[in-house]
């Protein structure tokens, strides 16, 4: 009787269970997947480099269809378990009960939306920038997404690009380092623990660079300046682990990254070992024949596949075209091999073969709520962002202001909870987002007293209004105040009269700084600055909180504001953290991570500029130099550059000896002083250059920065530790070389104003 029962069960079980029972065991990765692509047929393999976005226009039922045939490897955009539990069902329904993997662009935060990357990268605080990633993937993860199309690690030195504000700016020491740390954070100990998600570093590669900052643009750039600047981020992010790339848009020099055998090959796998999966950016393998690269679709698969590309991502060319290909012998067994691998590969270390609900959970667990207030993490948001507001000027000492004052708050950003959160808010909600408004009503708590005007629209001007509201969501749209300009502005010109000080915030709707958005001018707009100007006439303190999401040509604006401090999109606590440093409950420690140019025309311009045979004398005039004649040259701020509420000296700049021998290692000691009676911190920053290189070498480079808390009157002695490694860089043969010579190195609390001592490496 046993033993024909156990015979019926073996006759009813599938091929594919007993291919897995005799699979080898789960910890041998290699071997389980090897074992598993012997099972697959070449449907199923295809199936697997599917990635798709979870919208409307795909009935659900026709998706989870498709997951079942074993026609798709992964969705983007659906991120809650009652959403994606059904998906995963029917991928255990496959034959070979292969799993599918979720993803979301989960960038600055998930449910709990912390600033924009530019913020967290103007904190300056590696700690601060952990606890993000952390903190997005715990809540991604309750989400059940397995993958996020994070960090953004594109250098951006060109402030026209909207995307600018999605990076962590011009420095490629700062980005990398973040990149490793952002990673860590979202990986956690594992990726194949139920609260990691995979990182997918974007995009690779280049993707800041593209011409004259218009989004989607080609990127041309030297091999030098390409593995010198731009490469590092990418590869500071693959190598502290993350599980994936997301390839870039743009071409380079030429050739399509979608299509760029060099890049994803040669570099990424065989130069950099990078053993994760690789993912097309939306739509990218078709857009190869608009690159003028492929002829139609099936020349553009090919090429993407050959290139290296593992996963399309809402495309279906490779469905479509490889079967073709491979037929044709146009595309080998071992080239699709190698992606499917990658693919599986991916799916085992985000632990989804052991356990795939491991993000799911069980139905019983859902969540009631996933927009509950009580899965906020709003106390590591506030925190982290205080740290990213970079205060500009503080005239007179107008900021902090007292909580007893009688303070007018105008501009159209002050009660905007939406544009609070920025561009790629994933799933934060404008309920949640605490606008300046209600963080300063917070914030004087009925002691003193706040007048509220809107002032201005954001802008005035019908073609971009349209443009952006093309662009925004249903729910995203900018709507006109139905008054006219005059009437708002005398509303707030009201509200002025009767107060101490004047707060207004200004700058860019989200939209204005978000992927396909790059302006032609860095301006506040005009029915903005007719607001500034309207108040700078009455004559009261004006305090501008900038929100926006790159750099902004504020010189106009400086001369009008008492003070100024820049926010950028600050995140679900944004209002209460700008009423923390508004009212000195916070004393503010941000450092900008990209300079400021005084207008549009002075773009690029970056602080780690190569050395040039005319260079310029700052307030000197002099013909034949490198300079412009109509305006002051130089930035307007510094990279590196933030005011504090204490103030600092930094002096005594000593190293350890005039010369390096390679393989040992030189200090730099310089002492730090916080000359004020306010605790406050400060970020000590080390730049080097090579003063005597075979190629021009930055006038100064980033490679060391320590952020330190000092209390009123307290000195501190910092060290900082050079070694051959931080001389390196790849010379005109790209081969990374520290050479002999004069080497100064810089000590600032900006990049501009240091202190300089030199050594000779030998
Ligand atoms: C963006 C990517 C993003 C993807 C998925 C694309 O438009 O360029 O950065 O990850 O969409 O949302």
């Amino acid at each position: 009787m046993k033993s024909s029962l156990l015979g019926l069960a073996l006759g009813l079980v599938s091929q594919a269970a007993l291919a897995a029972t005799a699979a080898p065991p789960l910890q041998d990765k290699q071997a389980f997947i090897d074992h598993l692509l012997g099972q697959m047929s070449q449907a199923e393999k295809i199936g697997q480099l599917r990635l798709i976005s979870i919208s409307p226009e795909m009935p659900a039922e026709k998706i989870r269809e498709e997951i079942a045939a074993g026609r798709i490897g992964g969705t983007f955009n659906s991120r809650t378990a009652p959403e994606n539990r059904p998906m995963q069902d029917a991928a255990m329904r496959s034959r070979l009960k292969i799993p599918m993997f979720f993803a979301y662009d989960t960038v600055h935060g998930e449910r709990t939306i912390f600033p924009i990357s530019l913020g967290l990268a103007s904190s300056w605080d590696m700690d601060a920038i952990t606890t993000v990633g952390r903190t997005s993937a715990i809540e991604a993860a309750a989400d059940s997404v397995d993958m996020t199309f994070a960090p953004m690690v594109d250098i951006a030195r060109d402030p026209r690009w909207g995307r600018t504000s999605e990076g962590f700016g011009e420095d490629t020491y700062l980005t990398s380092r973040i990149a490793e740390v952002m990673v860590r954070g979202l990986q956690g100990k594992s990726g194949a623990e139920h609260d990691s998600v995979m990182a997918i570093v974007k995009h690779f590669a280049l993707y800041g660079a593209v011409e004259g900052g218009r989004d989607y643009n080609v990127v041309d750039m030297s091999l030098p300046k390409m593995y010198n600047d731009y490469l590092p981020p990418y590869r500071a992010g693959i190598d502290a682990g993350a599980g994936g790339v997301m390839v870039a848009l743009n071409s380079i020099n030429g050739v399509p990254a979608t299509a760029n055998t060099w890049l994803m090959n040669d570099l990424l796998r065989q130069q950099w070992g990078f053993k994760g999966v690789t993912i097309s950016d939306h739509g990218a393998i078709k857009e190869l024949i608009r690159h003028g690269v492929a002829r139609d679709g099936r020349e553009a698969a090919k090429l993407a596949i050959k290139a290296g590309i593992d996963m399309s991502m809402n495309d279906s060319l490779y469905g479509e075209e490889l079967p073709g290909l491979l037929k044709a012998g146009e595309v080998s067994q071992a080239e699709l091999d190698r992606a499917v691998r990658e693919v599986l590969g991916a799916k085992y270390d985000m632990g989804l073969f052991k356990d795939p609900y491991l993000r799911i959970g069980k139905a019983e667990d859902d969540l009631q709520d996933y927009y509950a207030e009580t899965r906020l993490h709003r106390a590591a948001a506030r925190d982290v962002a205080r740290r990213s507001l970079v205060l500009l000027e503080n005239r007179d000492d107008t900021l902090p202001l007292r909580k007893s004052a009688t303070v007018a708050l105008v501009g159209p950003l002050a009660d905007a909870p939406l544009d609070i959160m920025g561009s790629w808010a994933a799933d934060g909600r404008p309920e949640h987002a605490v606008s300046v408004r209600e963080g300063l009503e917070h914030a004087l708590d009925g002691k003193g007293k706040l007048l509220y005007a809107k002032g201005a629209d954001v802008t005035r001007d019908n073609a971009i209004l349209d443009y952006l509201n093309f662009f925004n969501a249903k729910d995203d749209k900018i709507v006109l105040d139905p008054r006219p300009p005059a009437v708002m502005i005398d509303e707030a010109l009201k509200a002025a009269a009767q107060a101490d000080v004047v707060v207004a915030v200004v700058g860019e709707s989200k939209g204005m700084s978000h992927e396909s958005a790059s302006r032609t001018s860095l301006d506040i707009p005009a029915s903005q600055k007719a607001l500034i100007k309207a108040l700078k006439d009455t004559g009261k303190p004006l305090v501008l909180v900038l929100m926006n999401g790159r750099p902004l040509s504020i010189t106009w604006e400086r001369e009008q504001a008492d003070a100024i401090l820049e926010t950028w999109f600050s995140g679900t606590e944004g209002g209460n953290a700008i009423a923390d440093v508004l009212f000195g409950d916070y004393n503010p420690s941000g450092k900008l991570p990209i300079t400021f140019p005084r207008s549009v025309g002075q773009i690029p311009m970056y602080y780690n500029r190569p050395s040039i045979g005319r260079p310029a004398t700052p307030g000197e005039p002099g013909n034949y130099t490198s300079q412009y004649f109509e305006e002051p040259n130089g930035p307007l701020y510094p990279f590196g550059y933030g005011l504090s509420y204490s103030s600092f000296t930094l002096s005594d700049l000593t190293l350890s000896a005039d010369h390096l021998q390679r393989g040992q290692r030189l200090q730099a000691k310089v002492t730090v002083k916080n000359t004020s009676e306010r605790d406050g911190e400060t970020v000590a920053q080390l730049y080097v250059q090579d003063v005597t290189a075979s190629m021009s070498r930055p006038v100064k480079e980033l490679k060391g920065f320590q952020k330190v808390l000092l209390k009123a009157g307290e000195t501190r002695e910092l060290t900082f530790t050079l070694s051959e490694s931080d001389l390196k860089f790849f010379n005109a043969q790209l081969q990374q070389v520290a050479e002999p010579g004069q080497f100064n190195v810089q000590v600032g609390l900006d990049s501009q104003n240091v202190q300089q001592q030199h050594f000779e490496l030998r």
